[in-house]
């Protein structure tokens, strides 16, 4: 019998390998996030301290420093800390960001899920990127957290995908297939709602993203059932030959041919709530 231990590994290892096909097809405009936090960012000298929720394999959170290392008068430093409770993807992190370009910056890795962190130290920015959808019911608790966390000039940036995005389809028919996977899941729609049940303000910027899903129609393939589990969130393998045929007919039905990619929209959009009372 597997644990409760080995099959949460388990889990971890299909997202983190689903994942880092999806990065690879991704259409994904990061820019959009950096300009915001450059037009929020009011650094006090001499730190300036950042939280990356949900840092993932890291590829952002590189831009992110990167940005930052720029933008900041040579006399601040950077502290930036992230929280990831996957341990594959916190490898590849780890890779990423222990590197001589970043040998100044403060870097901490927490290998614990944002709901067990814990600090009295206060923030810049704290950022949760793609990453609210994996915390059902807790995204208040989450919100009124990190408020507490901002220094007074603080702010939170968040980033999901809108409601139209094609993936909520695909993985609400999985979950209606085979009683597994996520029959619903957050966007930034119910964010909104969420935040203004709060009774907080927020400044929020929509913007177009695609996936290029070429891959799901090759010849089966370890990349072709990554990608098509991450369309899932689940294990695509459950799925009936006919099943997994509607949901393939699904995608199918939402692509744009361009350049001789098959491009499906995933539109997003970011969410900036400065510190604030929450009533
Ligand atoms: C779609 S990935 C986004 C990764 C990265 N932020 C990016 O934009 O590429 C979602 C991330 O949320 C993380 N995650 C899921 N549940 C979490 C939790 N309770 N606390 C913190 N991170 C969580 C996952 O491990 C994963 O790294």
């Amino acid at each position: 019998m597997t644990s409760t231990n080995e099959l949460e590994t388990k889990l971890y290892e299909a997202y983190d390998t689903a994942y880092q096909v999806f990065l690879q097809k991704w259409l994904v405009n990061r820019q959009v996030a950096l300009d915001l936090i450059q037009k929020h960012l009011h650094p006090q000298p001499p730190q300036v301290a950042v939280l990356s929720v949900g840092a993932g394999p890291g590829d952002f959170d590189v831009q992110v420093i990167r940005f930052l290392k720029q933008q900041l008068p040579k006399d601040f430093t950077l502290r930036y800390l992230a929280v990831e409770p996957n341990p594959f993807h916190r490898q590849r992190y780890e890779k990423e960001i222990n590197v001589p370009e970043f040998s100044d910056v403060e870097l901490k890795v927490y290998p614990i899920k944002v709901q067990e962190f814990q600090t009295d130290e206060k923030f810049d920015i704290i950022h949760y990127t793609h990453c609210l959808y994996y915390m059902p019911n807790d995204e208040q608790q989450i919100i009124r957290q990190g408020l507490e966390m901002l220094k007074e000039d603080g702010f939170l940036v968040i980033t999901l995908e809108t409601r139209e995005a094609v993936i909520f389809e695909t993985m609400f028919k999985y979950a209606a297939f085979t009683g597994e996977g996520f029959a619903d899941m957050l966007e930034m729609d119910k964010m909104q709602t969420i935040v203004e049940e709060l009774g907080l303000s927020y400044e929020l910027i929509n913007y177009p993203e695609y996936l290029d899903v070429h891959l799901c129609f090759e010849e089966a393939s370890s990349g072709s059932k990554a990608l098509l589990d991450f369309f899932c969130q689940a294990d695509s393998d459950k799925l009936s030959a006919q099943q997994r045929e509607e949901i393939l007919s699904l995608l199918a039905s939402k692509v744009n041919q361009q350049d001789g990619r098959e491009l499906v929209s995933l539109p997003s959009a970011t969410m900036i709530i400065r510190k604030q009372i929450v009533t």
